[in-house]
């Protein structure tokens, strides 16, 4: 029977591969950083590639910006991330580690144990802040933006001047936000510093809910075909009191983490919240003009947000998976091929046989050549090439033998069934593709 997977298995097997380090590891870490390595690179690349395709790219109506990190106190004053992006927190009189507050059970210290020693929660403000300009006093305050959401907010007005966009349409973004979070945990789950994935979809009042549901399906499909078994994925409906500031409805995806049910990634019903917001503080009209001359009105926008490094260690737990094959345990990731950071593994039988490895390279140039994510692997013997491609998900390893020499054909070996089967080369990228 297959064990169930622990973050120490992911965390170990991250690290040792190649997908996953401790950011300024050298120096002890930093917590809640993390770096990604050459195979975590890929894969991360192409979950997000997956995420384009399926939300920016196949549709007509996205609209794709890249906005700056850093942002002026008024964005965050109008979004309301200044008075209300904020997390309870307790700190220990005994040994002054410091909680969030929803995170401590009872009345006993998580850290030393003690009792009663937490007090009383206050607001902490999760904001990165910072100086702009050389003179000390007399710089610019900015903060590094919580959510990539204020970036196309800001640039609403630009893009509807550039484009005149008909209604619905949304505006897309990738990119890195940070979090002072009171407690890093759990790996890839609650960071310091992070990558989103999001979309503000602007529609007319009135079609908002229609648009939630056709986000709730096409998130849903999106999970499938980045590999997550659909019971792994759970729908919550957020209370009320439990919402981010600026939402009137929220449905957080749930995924099953090693260390429980926990959010994969929100989608929310934000209203004109934040167009609002920045008409108030910025004095600049956020109105949309209908194309058929009727009234114009302030859009709403439905925003699906993904945490990219979530959904990254979402992946790695859902296709983790061990056998047992001539009597040793395997471990094996079953990475849909299109995430997958290596497609296909190409090796000579033997490493000394100059005429195996030439006839090998032949076939691994060409692959390469088309498929691109393609790996040569001349180290060891083939049992542990094999060992070494499953672990990492490669989903076929090919191996040129000497019955390639006389016919032409090599062995393709299947990770998940590892059966191998002969195929012609000339027919090889066929098969592979
Ligand atoms: N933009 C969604 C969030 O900050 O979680």
């Amino acid at each position: 029977m297959e064990k169930k997977v622990t973050l120490e298995d992911i965390v170990s097997l991250a690290k040792r591969r190649g997908f996953v380090y401790p950011s300024s590891e050298i120096y002890g870490g930093l917590s809640g950083v993390y770096d990604y390595g050459p195979l975590g690179v890929k894969l991360k690349h192409n979950i997000q590639n997956l995420w384009w395709n399926s939300f920016v790219s196949a549709w007509d109506d996205m609209y794709p910006t890249d906005s700056a990190i850093l942002g002026p106190e008024k964005v965050f004053e109008a979004s309301g991330h200044l008075a209300g992006f904020k997390d309870p927190m307790v700190v220990c009189s005994n040994c002054h580690s410091q909680f969030r507050a929803d995170h401590v059970e009872g009345d006993k210290c998580p850290h030393c144990g003690k009792t009663a020693t937490l007090g009383e929660p206050r607001q902490f403000n999760m904001m990165l802040q910072t100086q702009l300009g050389a003179v000390e006093g007399e710089g610019q305050t900015a903060y590094l933006r919580p959510e990539t959401a204020q970036g196309i907010f800001t640039n609403f007005k630009n893009v509807l001047d550039s484009f005149s966009p008909d209604i619905p349409f949304g505006i897309a973004q990738i990119g890195k936000s940070f979090r002072n979070e009171i407690s890093p945990r759990d790996f890839l789950f609650r960071m310091r510093e992070m990558e989103m994935m999001e979309i503000e979809y602007f529609v007319h009042p009135d079609k908002w809910e229609e648009a939630f549901e056709e986000w709730r399906v096409g998130i849903k499909t999106f999970f499938g075909k980045v590999g997550l078994p659909e019971k792994m994925v759970h729908e919550h409906e957020i209370e009320e009191a439990e919402r981010a500031h600026y939402s009137k409805r929220t449905i957080d995806f749930e995924f099953d983490y090693p260390f429980g049910q926990k959010e994969l990634m929100g989608l929310a019903y934000r209203g004109d919240y934040d167009l609002s917001n920045h008409q108030k503080v910025a004095g600049k009209s956020m109105e949309y003009q209908p194309k058929d001359g009727s009234q114009p009105f302030i859009p709403h926008v439905v925003e699906p947000s993904f945490g990219l490094d979530r959904l990254v260690l979402a992946v790695l737990v859902a296709s983790y998976a061990t056998d047992e094959q001539g009597g040793e345990k395997r471990v094996f990731l079953k990475l849909p091929a299109e995430i997958a950071p290596v497609k296909v593994a190409v090796f000579p039988l033997l490493k000394n046989k100059p005429e195996l490895v030439k006839k090998a390279r032949e076939v691994y140039e060409m692959q390469k050549k088309e498929l691109g994510a393609v790996m040569w692997d001349d180290n060891g013997n083939i049992g542990k090439r094999y060992r070494r491609q499953d672990e990492i998900g490669t989903p076929y390893c090919v191996t040129v033998d000497f019955d390639s020499l006389q016919n032409d054909d090599v062995t393709v070996r299947d990770r998940d069934s590892t059966l191998q089967e002969r195929v012609k080369i000339s027919d090889l990228l066929e098969k592979l593709q």
